[in-house]
C-alpha cells in the first residue's frame, strides 16, 4: 500500500511521523522498522522528532556524528539511524546493526539510500520530497501496515 501526503511545515511534518507511530503502537506492534528517504534538510529529522513524540520522547535530534541514538520509549524504545556516513556493509558490523533488528523496538533510519540492500524486507518506507516554494514536501508512505 502506497499512500501520499502533502505537508506545509515541520509541523507537519512531525504530525504525520507522529501519526504514523501511533499507528503502530496502536497496532500492538513490539517490532517496526521505517526506513527514511529524501536529500539532506527535507525534514527527514522533523518526521523522527514527531515519531519519537508519540513514543513519549522530546528532543530526537540527528544521530549524524553517531549514527545511532537509543531512546527509552513507551510502549518500546526507539533505535534512531542516520546512515549518511555509512560506506559499507562492514561499517554496519561495527555498529551493531543486526543486533538492533532483533530487538523489541521500533527503527527509524534516515538516509535509507545508503542500505538499500540491508533494508528488511517488510520495512516500512517513507520518502520526502521538496514539492512547491520554501516548505511544501510530498511525503509517501509504502507498507504494509495501518
Ligand atoms: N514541510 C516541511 N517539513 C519539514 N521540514 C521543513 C518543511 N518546510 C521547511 N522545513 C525545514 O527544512 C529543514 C528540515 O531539516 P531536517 O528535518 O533536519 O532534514 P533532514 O533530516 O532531512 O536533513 C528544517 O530547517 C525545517 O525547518
Ligand atoms: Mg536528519
Amino acid at each position: 500500500m502506497t499512500t501520499q501526503y502533502r505537508s506545509a511545515s515541520p509541523a507537519e511534518t512531525e504530525a504525520l511521523g507522529r501519526r504514523l507511530c501511533e499507528g503502530l503502537i496502536q497496532k500492538g506492534l513490539r517490532r517496526a522498522f521505517v526506513a527514511l528517504f529524501g536529500e539532506m534538510g527535507v525534514g527527514k529529522t522533523a518526521f523522527a522528532r514527531g515519531f519519537g513524540a508519540a513514543l513519549g520522547i522530546s528532543g530526537v535530534k540527528s544521530p549524524t556524528y553517531t549514527v545511532v541514538n537509543e531512546h527509552r520509549g513507551t510502549p518500546v524504545p526507539l533505535f534512531h539511524f542516520d546512515m549518511y556516513r555509512i560506506q559499507d556493509p562492514d561499517d554496519l558490523t561495527s555498529i551493531g546493526y543486526d543486533d538492533y533488528l532483533m530487538r523489541e523496538g521500533y527503527v527509524l533510519c534516515e538516509w535509507s539510500e545508503r542500505i538499500e540492500d540491508e533494508l528488511p524486507p517488510d520495512a516500512i518506507r517513507v520518502t520526502v520530497a521538496r514539492t512547491d516554494g520554501e516548505n511544501g514536501r510530498s511525503i509517501t508512505v509504502q507498507g504494509d501496515f495501518a
